[in-house]
């Protein structure tokens, strides 16, 4: 069944819409704006477009592992980018959220829910640097859009297209006790090997990243111990570099 998609031109952020208005929209319903005023990133920050593709997808079914909808669109994403990218340029989960292309952010997920005692609903948010050309002096090190990356305009709507056909069969496969969203994201995991930074329990921490548990957890292991760190606890330090 295709997915529902409500249209924008400029919206405050497709998230905000969404929380407005789950009530009275339906199970996998998708909002998307050409361009948000008050986009909104993980951890408070601001999301700033320039005609990139911006959506989010509502979730009222099926909310029993909230947390489990953003390695689930991961997983989405990287399959249809890894279609469109020659292999040298190959799409990768950074753990939790990020989708890294040779080592700079391309896509972010901002995953929210509403919550009135139980779990309403989730929203999925998604903002992909299609076409955003030049980066500042601070993003610059940091992200890359996959127009400067294929050296071509990229079609909003086709890709959103081929995200939310996707997404639904993994959505479906997902519903039906299917895993192997788990599998992709592992088989592309940025931070595999990598060593990471973090912060837990206000303690600064060092340590070699090794894969995601069967929770979803980040598995680190320091010189004396292992983490499984929960997304929303820790903050990941030191992970990109100036070239
Ligand atoms: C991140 O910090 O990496 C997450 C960025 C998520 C941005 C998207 S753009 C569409 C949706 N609406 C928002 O306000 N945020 C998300």
């Amino acid at each position: 069944m295709a997915m529902k998609i409500i249209k924008f031109d400029t919206i405050s952020s497709t998230n905000i819409y969404i929380k407005e208005h789950y009530q009275e929209l339906e199970n996998l319903t998708c909002v998307k704006a050409l361009h948000q005023t008050n986009g909104k990133g993980r951890l408070g920050r601001t999301w700033v477009d320039r005609n990139d593709l911006l959506f989010s997808i509502l979730i009222k079914d099926n909310l029993y592992n909230p947390c489990d909808y953003s390695f689930l669109i991961a997983s989405s994403i990287i399959n249809v980018l890894q279609d469109l990218c020659p292999k040298s340029k190959a799409p990768l989960v950074k753990w939790p959220n990020d989708i890294i292309i040779n080592d700079k952010k391309i896509a972010g997920i901002l995953l929210e829910a509403v919550t009135i005692e139980k779990v309403e609903c989730v929203i999925i948010g998604v903002g992909i640097n299609t076409n955003t050309k030049d980066f500042n002096d601070e993003l610059v090190y940091k992200a890359n859009s996959l127009s400067n990356i294929l050296d071509k305009e990229i079609d909003n709507d086709d890709l959103l297209d081929q995200i939310l056909k996707q997404f639904t069969i993994d959505y479906y496969n997902y519903i039906n006790h299917d895993k192997s969203y788990k599998e992709n994201i592992m088989s592309h995991f940025y931070l595999m090997n990598k060593e990471v930074s973090f912060v837990y329990d206000n303690k600064n921490y060092k340590g070699i990243a090794k894969g995601m548990n069967e929770n979803n957890e980040l598995i680190v292991q320091t010189s004396d111990e292992v983490f499984n760190l929960k997304s929303g606890e820790v903050t990941l330090t030191n992970l990109y570099r100036k070239l």
